[in-house]
């Protein structure tokens, strides 16, 4: 019924990516929130205002919450599919420049 987004391109069907420095390894076709959640991680990122930890809650692309940093760039881990040599970040914690909102 279900496909992987991206078909096996190497013998054992498995790449090899980091999440925020740590050697991690998953089935070729999943993706980037499907590999670090059987990996037991399972906070992503940190809201901007409090700090809380996020996750994926949706794993459709509605919630936002699971988005990681690649290359600097902020993208859905529900949505984009794990691929050789990836480098996942954590979405460091940041408030907004004018300072905390009350
Ligand atoms: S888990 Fe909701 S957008 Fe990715």
């Amino acid at each position: 019924m279900f496909d992987p987004i991206t078909p096996s391109t190497n013998t054992n069907g498995q790449v090899d990516f980091t999440f925020n420095g740590k050697n991690m390894s998953a089935a070729s076709g999943t993706t980037i929130a499907a590999a670090l959640l059987a990996a037991d991680q399972i906070w992503f990122r940190e809201t901007p205002i409090s700090g809380q930890q996020r996750g994926p809650f949706c794993m459709m692309g509605a919630c936002y919450d699971c988005l990681v940093q690649i290359d600097g760039v902020s993208v859905q881990a529900c949505m984009t599919p794990v691929t050789e040599g990836l480098q996942v970040n954590r979405v460091p914690f940041s408030l907004p420049k004018e300072g905390k909102r009350s």
